[in-house]
């Protein structure tokens, strides 16, 4: 099948089974997420599993409910909210992010991924999720769930780290035209539950047929990584 069809699949695939997630607008709402809350759950996520940081995401969010209320906080009080949530360091980017949003931004959040990679703590994969999910922005959204699945579906063969640039290009040419945010986690939805790293569910995958892998020894041999 199509390329293009792909996203249009996974898409309708996410309408029906989507996770619900705190952080999360449910689709078919026409509200979009709101930027702060879409900055802290991918940074939580990035050390922690979603399982907890379902419970976590809002009781860090009752203590400080908004960029504002986060930039004006102690750092002290900060990285209290964070225990058990790993890196300190983190909580300090998360905490001097919300700074340079008040100080250098003036309290709007910037909408770009480029604008994006600026604050402090946020590097190319959070700048992305921001940019799609919050703003609506085309941009191309790659985490290990992702890289996962494009490599299986496009049978990118290259070991990681060196195939992260086909693996990079094959996800942007599968993303539909629509819904970028909900494009992106369809696909984190697809990564966890179904295109798991270990026994890959390809009888249960909405986008089996366009998988160059599914049903293959290679389903779970891929992504490739470099020897350690
Ligand atoms: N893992 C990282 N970011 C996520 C998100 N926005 N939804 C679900 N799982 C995630």
């Amino acid at each position: 099948q199509q390329a293009e069809e792909f996203g249009e699949v996974l898409l309708a695939w996410y309408d029906r089974h989507a996770r619900e997630l705190p952080w999360r607008v449910p689709p078919g709402e026409a509200r979009r997420a709101d930027p702060y809350h879409v900055l802290l759950s991918e940074v939580m996520l990035q050390q922690t599993t979603v399982a907890v940081i379902r419970k976590r995401f809002g009781e860090f969010l009752e203590r400080f409910p908004t960029v504002s209320a986060l930039a004006d906080a102690e750092e002290g009080a900060v990285t209290d909210a964070w225990a058990g949530l790993g890196y300190y360091r983190r909580a300090r980017s998360l905490h001097a992010c919300a700074k340079a949003i008040m100080e250098e931004h003036g309290g709007v959040f910037p909408q770009t991924e480029d604008k994006l990679r600026g604050l402090p703590g946020v590097g190319d994969y959070t700048a992305a999720a921001i940019a799609s999910i919050a703003f609506g922005e085309p941009a191309v959204v790659v985490d290990g769930n992702i890289e996962r699945i494009v490599a299986r579906v496009a049978l990118v063969t290259d070991e990681l780290p060196k195939g992260k640039k086909a693996i990079k290009a094959a996800a942007a040419e599968l993303m539909p035209e629509s819904r970028p945010g909900d494009y992106a986690q369809a696909l984190m939805d697809l990564g966890a539950g179904v295109c798991r790293p270990k026994g890959p569910d390809c009888l249960l995958c909405p986008v089996r047929s366009f998988c160059k892998a599914a049903g293959t020894a290679y389903a779970e041999s891929l992504p490739r990584k470099a020897p350690k």
